[in-house]
């Protein structure tokens, strides 16, 4: 019988590493180096300001392709992910990122075995319309069958962005209604293929990982634990915390908040820097959480009693999904106030407001060794 989140013992879950040090009243938190399974870094020059921030507190990080052009095929892919990790490096030398390729409705078999072959091991589906950059994603599940069965044969990953995008469909039942009607016959379909739910939202979805095989996980993000709906309305609309899928009712963060206590679940920032103009007059869905990624989840993690799994949790269960070792890496986080700056570069003339800028954490990021 499969263990749910409750019957699970915390010494069972947690790393092995991780030191939680109390000395002359001061906290020191010791773990190892993240990971990131999931953070957007946009394009161009860009990448010169957004990818510091993941590398700076994370070993490695998946990087979303759905930049301006979406990046959907496999020279265009390796390109990037070089282009990257190199921005990255700037910072520290064994930072690495990893970049799904973007499924269309024209990508066949015989290019996911040559993604495969040049060492792209996920692709990322996104229904066209479910979010930014999204206008060249998937239109009908059903026609990407063929690649999914020659993913499922050569082991590699699918990332999956769980929205239907039906007008007629409430906006806080997207996610409920793709995984009953789409995940659960991928997952029939396609029994031993890997698949993440991304920056899971809904009690549904974390049941339905709950419930499945070890081939399914799904990452969180820190709004999705720190937040509920009636954040984006208290004290006026706030843009800032308005991402897809969008933050859903007071149970919803609930069940997601138990999830971190699985270890099928794991740290993905679903970081996503937009320009603070664009949020303003376009609307634009994200939360840019990666300039203070490991300070909100341990914020979060110490008020939901879950401090001593969060080495777990960042560190070493996705890269364990993935198939990678954990890094060697530690950083070390101290127990101090701080408050989330205004604003943050994300371009030399473009400048993004940081998820809970202005709020106060309990805990501060010191260093990488
Ligand atoms: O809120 C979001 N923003 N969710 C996504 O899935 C994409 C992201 C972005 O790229 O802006
Ligand atoms: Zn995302």
């Amino acid at each position: 019988m499969q263990k749910n989140i409750v019957s699970l013992k915390i010494e069972e879950i947690k790393g092995d590493s991780m030191d939680i040090i109390e000395k002359d009243g001061h906290m020191t938190l010791r773990m190892k180096s993240g990971f990131d399974a999931h953070a957007h870094f946009r394009e161009l020059d860009q990448l010169f300001f957004t990818v510091p921030y993941s590398a700076r507190q994370f070993a490695c990080a998946v990087a979303m392709p759905n930049t301006f052009e979406p990046l959907t095929c496999v020279r265009v892919v390796i390109l990037y992910q070089r282009s990257a990790e190199k921005y990255g490096q700037e910072n520290d030398q064994s930072f690495r990122v990893i970049v799904p390729i973007y499924l269309t409705d024209e990508i066949t078999p015989m290019i996911m075995r040559t993604a495969h072959a040049a060492g792209i091991c996920v692709a990322k589906l996104y229904p066209m319309g479910a979010t930014t950059q999204s206008h060249k994603g998937v239109t009908a599940i059903e026609k990407l069958f063929p690649v999914l069965s020659v993913m499922q044969d050569l082991d590699m990953i699918l990332s999956v962005h769980c929205e239907v995008t039906d007008a007629n469909v409430d906006f806080f039942d997207r996610e409920r209604v793709f995984i009953h009607r789409h995940l659960s016959v991928i997952a029939q379909k396609f029994p031993s293929l890997r698949i993440i739910i991304e920056h899971v939202s809904t009690k549904d979805a974390v049941q339905f990982v709950m419930d499945a095989s070890d081939r399914i996980a799904a990452t969180i993000t820190p709004q999705h634990i720190m937040l509920n709906r009636n954040h984006l309305f208290m004290g006026g609309l706030q843009p800032h915390n308005f991402c897809f899928p969008i933050i859903n009712s007071a149970e919803d963060q609930m069940m997601v908040s138990r999830a971190i206590f699985h270890r099928r679940f794991f740290l993905g920032t679903d970081s996503a820097p937009h320009g603070k103009y664009q949020k303003y007059y376009d609307g634009k869905g994200g939360c840019f959480t990666s300039p203070y990624a490991l300070e909100l989840y341990a914020h979060a993690f110490e008020k939901l009693g879950a401090l001593e799994i969060l080495e777990d949790f960042s560190a070493i269960r996705g890269p364990d999904f993935y198939g990678f070792a954990p890094s060697e890496n530690m950083v070390q986080l101290t127990r101090a106030e701080g408050i989330i700056a205004q604003e943050r570069a994300i371009g030399a003339h473009t400048m993004a407001v940081p998820f809970l800028s202005g709020h106060m954490l309990n805990w501060r990021y010191d260093a990488a060794s």
